[in-house]
């Protein structure tokens, strides 16, 4: 096995388009910049692993419920969650290339100090004090902040338009929704909503792949509870994050926990950890944990008027906001950080063989069927094989090339077995199956096929 922290982003980033992962965006056309698209296994994939994030936490508790909020909201709804007044970053740009770049990591690459928290003033006097120049020499302008929410309009004439916010973040619709959710549900704090969804951040500096990007899909639980014990419910949280990490095939040894120091907390937040992820262009935030505590739900209330506070149902006149811990993950990232973690490469026979070791339930197929050669009677032997394991598994059939080439090129795509159909199957009704990782082969039984992948692909 190689040293899987070597990987580098251009095999990734090749390996993700010539097999289909993931393509780059409206590319007929020359592009758009950040922007990507998921080609057949990597929406497959994304498919995989949101819907096992969603019955983890939502169809196997009792505690939880789903919410498929509108990414269009009213406007008074980022007023009040601070967003318009607070959700931007510093922007400087060459007087000379018009480039942009974050003056916050300008200055932290110059003296390896952050300065998260910092006015805008204390900003621009910084990068004179220090006489940074753009990365191209040039001159820089002063820093604005920058807000990072896209701003569209509602309306078909000028004059009749109204400003509306592509939402930021999904966790918003959750917090206007958790009196409807409430009534509706009949759960009882402590208990939580997630929800699945595309969110939109004009980042001043996108790019390195799909790790940050305009438009990105987050899967984000607020979690309702009392301000006493938050504490358990952060770490019950944490542990629950680390543990669907791993169970998704995400490599333990590069997954950290950054505890987000006070100065660099986000407005809403008491508490926050980062889970970190080595991605060959640095330790970066794959996911967070915060605890947001009664700031939404609080602002909400004062700013439509509705009171959001919960009663106590041990005690009738026991009125309180709850509280919230919102573990967020972007899908994304996720992804990336899954294929990342699956890469391999080893040497077979004086051959390079790379292989994505995925985990059997979030790899795009789980099984490949192989007919040994495109002849009609393998074919027809092949068929009915494909259709009884595609009925339980997500199936691949292949005919084409040479038996070898269609071993690399699952291999390649990682699925976990590979069933070949050959001419001798005809006359013993059984078949050989090729595991991925160990290149072992077993004859099975095509009568047995059910049970044995059963036991395996749970
Ligand atoms: N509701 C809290 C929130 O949105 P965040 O740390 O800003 O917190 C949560 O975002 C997660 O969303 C991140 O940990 C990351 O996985 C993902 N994410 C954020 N911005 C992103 C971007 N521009 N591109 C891709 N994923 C992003």
């Amino acid at each position: 096995m190689s040293d899987k922290n070597s990987v580098s982003m251009e095999k990734i980033v090749t390996l993700a388009k010539q097999r289909g992962f993931v393509y780059a965006g409206s590319s007929i056309y020359g592009g758009l910049a950040n922007a990507w698209d998921f080609g057949p296994l990597g929406a497959q994939m994304r498919m995989n692993l949101k819907a096992d994030w969603w019955k983890q936490v939502v169809e196997s508790r009792s505690d939880m419920v789903g919410l498929d909020g509108a990414i269009l909201m009213n406007p008074r709804v980022w007023e009040a969650s601070g967003h318009v007044a607070g959700f931007s970053d510093p922007l400087v740009e060459d007087t000379v290339t018009h480039k942009r770049y974050r003056a916050d990591h300008l200055i932290e690459e110059a003296t390896g100090e952050s300065v998260d928290g910092w006015s805008i003033d204390q900003i621009g006097e910084k990068l004179s004090e220090l006489e940074l120049k753009s990365p191209d020499g040039n001159p820089l302008t002063a820093p604005k902040s920058f807000n990072l929410m896209f701003e569209t309009a509602i309306g078909k004439t000028e004059g009749t338009k109204s400003s509306v916010y592509l939402r930021p973040e999904t966790a918003q619709a959750i917090f206007v929704n958790f009196k409807n959710v409430l009534t509706t549900s009949r759960k009882r704090v402590p208990f939580g909503i997630a929800q699945i969804g595309k969110a939109f951040r004009n980042e001043i500096t996108p790019g390195n792949f799909i790790f940050r990007t305009l438009e990105f899909e987050q899967m984000e639980i607020e979690y309702f509870i009392e301000e006493e014990g938050w504490e358990k419910h952060f770490d019950d949280w944490a542990d629950w994050m680390q543990n669907w990490a791993e169970s998704i095939g995400i490599d333990p040894k590069r997954l950290h926990r950054l505890e987000v120091p006070s100065e660099s907390l986000a407005h809403y937040s008491k508490r926050t950890i980062d889970f970190e992820f080595d991605f060959p262009f640095g330790t970066k935030e794959l996911w967070g944990l915060a605890y947001r505590t009664d700031f939404d739900l609080t602002n909400h209330q004062e700013n439509s008027g509705e009171n959001l506070s919960y009663t106590d149902p041990n005690d009738g006149k026991r009125k309180f906001v709850p509280h919230v811990v919102e573990p967020s993950l972007g899908v994304d990232r996720t992804l990336l950080a899954m294929l990342l973690s699956a890469y391999d490469e080893e040497e077979v026979n004086g051959d390079t063989r790379v292989v994505m070791r995925f985990k059997p339930h979030m790899a795009p197929y789980q099984i490949a069927v192989l007919p040994l050669s495109k002849k009609p009677e393998l074919q027809a032997a092949a068929q009915p094989v494909f259709e009884k394991l595609a009925a339980h598994w997500r199936t691949d059939y292949d005919e084409t090339q040479s038996i070898g080439r269609r071993y690399r090129r699952q291999d390649e795509i990682g699925t976990p077995y590979c069933v070949t159909v050959d001419f001798d199957s005809i006359e013993d009704k059984a078949v050989t199956i090729r595991d991925r990782d160990s290149m072992e082969q077993e004859r099975v039984a095509i009568d047995e096929l059910e049970a044995w992948f059963e036991d395996r692909l749970k």
